[in-house]
């Protein structure tokens, strides 16, 4: 929910509750297989918690994307090209953002995030790593069409979405996203952004469920803090000694299943509303889809972006894939 000055504020009830927490908790527990949207995940614990993530041994994406950005620059200046503006749906890693800056010489860089926190800190670091690049962060969500602000909207477009982050979504949603990044992006102006996307890959299942469950447990930590944190805020009377992190791979569905399970059955109440869990029932709190080549062309285009070029690790374990609008004229 945003203020009228434009700062972003969370609606709270008279006792400093998230109402949109709480909704989204109570509805999501009351359903047949027990969910919790993973955007609920980070509170300052779980932000703390999934940085540790992308540091561990298992957890392999961050390296494999890093790495293609550090080594294929030169394929990113010549298909890229210099004077764009780089619009990038999240805050941006220190890490990642600064690789692709380097590369391109863009003509400004726009951050779009939610959270205004984090928006404006990362924008301030990279303005002071790249002083000649304009930066104007945009706090908004970009799960639907943002406004860009006017001294970037005439320039060409590059968005910029790594890190897998579509994977988290289930397909009609990522398609509803894809479909909202090219209208902020403006593909129906007359001219055509570019899209660089990060889609990790299809492998072995053993590589898969370690990278979502290692060794020393912080995955685990990481999921069972949403639990904890619906106790915290919630006034929940969760036994969360008794719940277990489960990640699965799902094999129809091409995805990692990150789920707490009820060791034993349990009972317990949120916000004064009561709840049962039998011994193995599980609340299912994320999804990370795997692709293919062919199935993450096939998201692109049904989303309304043209794959044009796509670079994997020299593991092949993650893919870096770069699009264009498509124009409706592809069509038959
Ligand atoms: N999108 C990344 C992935 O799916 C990062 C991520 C999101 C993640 N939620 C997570 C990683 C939960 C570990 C656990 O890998």
């Amino acid at each position: 929910m945003k203020s009228d000055t434009g700062i972003a504020i969370v609606d709270r009830d008279e006792d400093g509750v998230d109402k949109a927490f709480r909704a989204d908790v109570l509805s999501g527990l009351r359903q047949h297989q027990k969910a919790v949207p993973a955007r609920w995940f980070y509170d300052e614990r779980g932000s703390q918690l999934f940085e540790q993530i992308t540091q561990l041994d298992e957890y392999y994406p961050t390296r494999a994307e890093t790495e293609i950005l550090r080594e294929r620059g030169d394929d990113f200046a010549r298909l890229i090209g210099p004077e764009r503006s780089v619009v990038e749906f999240g805050s941006g890693s220190s890490v990642k953002t600064p690789l692709l800056l380097e590369a391109i010489d863009p003509a400004a860089y726009v951050p779009l995030d939610i959270s205004g926190d984090f928006l404006r800190q990362s924008a301030a670091a990279l303005a002071e790593k790249f002083p000649g690049v304009p930066v104007h962060p945009v706090e908004a969500d970009f799960m639907r069409k943002v406004a860009l602000p006017d001294a970037v909207a005439p320039l060409r477009k590059l968005g910029f979405f790594p890190g897998s982050t579509i994977g988290n979504m289930v397909a009609r949603t990522a398609v509803d996203l894809l479909r909202s990044m090219r209208s902020t992006l403006g593909a129906d102006e007359g001219h055509l952004p570019l899209l660089l996307i990060g889609m990790d890959l299809v492998k072995d299942r053993d590589v898969l469920e370690a990278a979502y469950d290692d060794a020393a447990g912080v995955t685990a930590a990481f999921n069972l803090n949403l639990a904890e944190r619906i106790n915290r805020e919630l006034g929940g009377t969760i036994p969360t000694g008794k719940l277990r992190h489960v990640a699965l791979w799902n094999d129809d569905f091409a995805r990692i299943e990150m789920h707490l399970r009820a060791t034993e059955a349990i009972a317990f109440s949120v916000s004064g509303h009561d709840f049962e869990m039998a011994e193995g029932e599980t609340i299912h709190t994320e999804n990370s889809h795997k692709f293919t080549r062919r199935s993450a062309n096939t998201l692109l285009l049904a989303g309304g972006w043209t794959p044009l070029h796509r670079w994997t690790d020299s593991a092949r374990r993650f893919s870096l894939i770069l699009a264009r609008a498509t124009e409706h004229r592809d069509a038959p």
